[in-house]
Protein backbone atom coordinates (compact mmCIF):
# COMPACT_ATOMS: atom_id res chain seq x y z
CA UNK A 1 0.00 0.00 0.00
CA UNK A 2 1.36 3.52 -1.06
CA UNK A 3 -1.16 5.43 0.99
CA UNK A 4 -1.04 4.31 4.69
CA UNK A 5 -4.36 6.66 5.63
CA UNK A 6 -6.05 3.94 3.93
CA UNK A 7 -8.34 2.10 6.20
CA UNK A 8 -9.48 -1.53 5.06
CA UNK A 9 -12.32 -3.04 6.61
CA UNK A 10 -15.01 -6.15 6.57
CA UNK A 11 -18.26 -5.10 4.38
CA UNK A 12 -21.23 -4.83 6.35
CA UNK A 13 -24.69 -3.62 4.98
CA UNK A 14 -24.15 -0.12 7.15
CA UNK A 15 -21.90 0.33 4.06
CA UNK A 16 -24.40 -0.64 1.52
CA UNK A 17 -25.71 3.10 0.67
CA UNK A 18 -22.26 4.24 -0.11
CA UNK A 19 -20.85 1.43 -1.89
CA UNK A 20 -23.96 1.31 -3.82
CA UNK A 21 -23.12 5.08 -4.83
CA UNK A 22 -19.65 3.96 -5.62
CA UNK A 23 -20.81 1.15 -8.00
CA UNK A 24 -23.97 2.63 -9.78
CA UNK A 25 -22.70 4.33 -13.30
CA UNK A 26 -18.86 3.23 -12.65
CA UNK A 27 -17.59 2.11 -16.46
CA UNK A 28 -16.89 -1.62 -15.57
CA UNK A 29 -19.48 -2.54 -13.15
CA UNK A 30 -22.57 -4.09 -14.05
CA UNK A 31 -25.68 -3.60 -11.61
CA UNK A 32 -28.76 -5.25 -11.65
CA UNK A 33 -31.57 -6.71 -9.13
CA UNK A 34 -28.92 -8.89 -7.71
CA UNK A 35 -27.49 -5.71 -5.88
CA UNK A 36 -30.76 -4.74 -4.08
CA UNK A 37 -30.21 -4.06 -0.49
CA UNK A 38 -31.71 -7.27 0.41
CA UNK A 39 -29.39 -9.38 -1.77
CA UNK A 40 -26.69 -7.94 -0.65
CA UNK A 41 -27.28 -8.60 3.02
CA UNK A 42 -27.97 -12.07 1.88
CA UNK A 43 -24.98 -12.38 -0.10
CA UNK A 44 -22.74 -11.09 2.95
CA UNK A 45 -24.30 -13.14 5.48
CA UNK A 46 -23.51 -16.72 2.81
CA UNK A 47 -20.03 -15.34 3.00
CA UNK A 48 -19.35 -13.90 5.82
CA UNK A 49 -16.28 -11.69 6.43
CA UNK A 50 -14.83 -12.05 2.81
CA UNK A 51 -16.09 -9.33 0.88
CA UNK A 52 -13.86 -5.43 1.99
CA UNK A 53 -14.28 -1.86 2.15
CA UNK A 54 -12.00 1.07 1.78
CA UNK A 55 -12.31 4.35 3.37
CA UNK A 56 -9.82 7.32 3.27
CA UNK A 57 -10.77 10.01 6.08
CA UNK A 58 -14.06 7.87 6.59
CA UNK A 59 -15.07 8.48 2.93
CA UNK A 60 -15.89 5.53 1.29
CA UNK A 61 -13.26 4.88 -1.68
CA UNK A 62 -13.33 1.30 -2.96
CA UNK A 63 -15.39 -2.19 -1.95
CA UNK A 64 -15.33 -5.75 -3.36
CA UNK A 65 -17.44 -8.20 -3.07
CA UNK A 66 -15.97 -11.89 -2.19
CA UNK A 67 -17.80 -15.23 -2.30
CA UNK A 68 -17.08 -19.21 -2.68
CA UNK A 69 -19.16 -21.65 -3.52
CA UNK A 70 -17.05 -24.28 -1.45
CA UNK A 71 -15.39 -25.14 -4.35
CA UNK A 72 -14.15 -21.81 -6.22
CA UNK A 73 -14.04 -18.41 -4.91
CA UNK A 74 -15.39 -15.72 -7.33
CA UNK A 75 -14.79 -11.83 -7.07
CA UNK A 76 -16.92 -9.34 -7.76
CA UNK A 77 -17.77 -5.41 -8.44
CA UNK A 78 -14.61 -4.07 -7.82
CA UNK A 79 -14.28 -0.97 -7.25
CA UNK A 80 -11.94 2.26 -6.56
CA UNK A 81 -13.10 5.68 -6.65
CA UNK A 82 -11.69 7.45 -9.84
CA UNK A 83 -9.76 9.78 -7.51
CA UNK A 84 -8.21 7.61 -5.16
CA UNK A 85 -6.42 4.57 -8.13
CA UNK A 86 -3.09 3.95 -8.80
CA UNK A 87 -2.55 3.87 -4.78
CA UNK A 88 -2.91 0.37 -4.50
CA UNK A 89 -6.14 -0.04 -3.26
CA UNK A 90 -7.41 -2.33 -5.39
CA UNK A 91 -4.85 -4.80 -5.32
CA UNK A 92 -5.17 -4.69 -1.15
CA UNK A 93 -8.63 -5.11 -1.48
CA UNK A 94 -8.03 -8.35 -3.57
CA UNK A 95 -5.31 -9.46 -1.64
CA UNK A 96 -7.45 -9.32 1.81
CA UNK A 97 -10.33 -11.07 -0.32
CA UNK A 98 -7.82 -14.09 -1.82
CA UNK A 99 -6.35 -14.41 1.66
CA UNK A 100 -9.96 -14.94 3.12
CA UNK A 101 -10.73 -17.49 0.65
CA UNK A 102 -7.53 -19.42 1.40
CA UNK A 103 -8.45 -19.47 4.84
CA UNK A 104 -11.02 -21.13 3.98
CA UNK A 105 -9.11 -23.84 1.54
CA UNK A 106 -10.10 -22.18 -1.69
CA UNK A 107 -7.63 -22.55 -4.22
CA UNK A 108 -8.79 -20.69 -7.09
CA UNK A 109 -10.62 -17.33 -7.55
CA UNK A 110 -12.56 -16.11 -10.64
CA UNK A 111 -13.57 -13.04 -11.97
CA UNK A 112 -16.21 -11.66 -14.78
CA UNK A 113 -15.10 -8.80 -16.76
CA UNK A 114 -16.39 -7.34 -19.48
CA UNK A 115 -14.33 -7.42 -22.61
CA UNK A 116 -14.16 -3.82 -23.38
CA UNK A 117 -13.02 -3.34 -19.84
CA UNK A 118 -9.48 -2.16 -20.53
CA UNK A 119 -9.05 -1.15 -17.19
CA UNK A 120 -10.15 -4.15 -15.52
CA UNK A 121 -8.25 -6.13 -17.34
CA UNK A 122 -4.79 -3.80 -17.22
CA UNK A 123 -5.22 -4.32 -13.75
CA UNK A 124 -6.55 -8.10 -13.22
CA UNK A 125 -3.38 -9.10 -16.05
CA UNK A 126 -0.75 -6.79 -14.15
CA UNK A 127 -1.88 -8.93 -10.92
CA UNK A 128 -1.14 -12.26 -12.64
CA UNK A 129 -4.61 -13.26 -13.20
CA UNK A 130 -4.69 -15.25 -16.74
CA UNK A 131 -7.70 -15.12 -19.38
CA UNK A 132 -9.50 -18.56 -20.18
CA UNK A 133 -10.06 -17.82 -23.59
CA UNK A 134 -11.35 -21.71 -23.64
CA UNK A 135 -14.62 -20.71 -21.56
CA UNK A 136 -17.49 -18.08 -21.56
CA UNK A 137 -19.56 -17.62 -19.29
CA UNK A 138 -23.47 -18.90 -20.16
CA UNK A 139 -26.54 -17.20 -17.93
CA UNK A 140 -30.07 -18.27 -17.29
CA UNK A 141 -32.37 -16.54 -15.80
CA UNK A 142 -35.36 -18.04 -13.21
C1 LIG B 1 -9.57 -1.76 -11.61
C2 LIG B 1 -9.49 -0.83 -10.39
C3 LIG B 1 -10.32 -1.45 -9.27
C4 LIG B 1 -8.03 -0.71 -9.97
O1 LIG B 1 -7.97 -0.02 -8.73
P1 LIG B 1 -6.63 0.75 -8.25
O2 LIG B 1 -6.81 1.02 -6.81
O3 LIG B 1 -6.37 1.90 -9.15
O4 LIG B 1 -5.53 -0.37 -8.52
P2 LIG B 1 -4.08 -0.42 -7.82
O5 LIG B 1 -3.63 0.95 -7.51
O6 LIG B 1 -4.11 -1.41 -6.73
O7 LIG B 1 -3.24 -0.98 -9.04
C5 LIG B 1 -2.27 -1.95 -8.83
C6 LIG B 1 -1.56 -2.15 -10.13
O8 LIG B 1 -2.47 -2.61 -11.14
C7 LIG B 1 -2.08 -2.03 -12.38
N1 LIG B 1 -3.17 -1.22 -12.90
C8 LIG B 1 -4.07 -0.51 -12.19
N2 LIG B 1 -4.93 0.12 -13.04
C9 LIG B 1 -4.52 -0.22 -14.28
C10 LIG B 1 -4.98 0.13 -15.58
N3 LIG B 1 -6.01 0.95 -15.76
N4 LIG B 1 -4.34 -0.38 -16.65
C11 LIG B 1 -3.27 -1.20 -16.48
N5 LIG B 1 -2.77 -1.55 -15.28
C12 LIG B 1 -3.41 -1.07 -14.20
C13 LIG B 1 -0.84 -1.19 -12.13
O9 LIG B 1 0.31 -1.99 -12.36
C14 LIG B 1 -0.96 -0.88 -10.68
O10 LIG B 1 0.26 -0.64 -10.06
P3 LIG B 1 0.97 0.80 -10.25
O11 LIG B 1 -0.07 1.85 -9.92
O12 LIG B 1 2.10 0.74 -9.27
O13 LIG B 1 1.39 0.86 -11.68
C15 LIG B 1 -10.03 0.58 -10.71
O14 LIG B 1 -9.39 1.07 -11.88
C16 LIG B 1 -11.53 0.62 -10.95
O15 LIG B 1 -12.31 0.78 -10.02
N6 LIG B 1 -11.95 0.51 -12.23
C17 LIG B 1 -13.38 0.61 -12.59
C18 LIG B 1 -14.17 -0.59 -12.14
C19 LIG B 1 -13.64 -1.85 -12.74
O16 LIG B 1 -13.40 -1.97 -13.93
N7 LIG B 1 -13.48 -2.86 -11.86
C20 LIG B 1 -13.05 -4.18 -12.28
C21 LIG B 1 -14.25 -4.97 -12.62
S1 LIG B 1 -13.78 -6.58 -13.24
Amino acid sequence: MKDQEIVFTVMSMADYTEVYALWDGMPGIGLSNADSPDAIARYLEHNPGMSYTARKSGRLVGAVLCGHDGRRGYLQHLAVAPDARHKGIGRELVDRCLNALAAEGITRCHIFVYTDNETGLGFWETAGWFRRGNLMIMSHDM
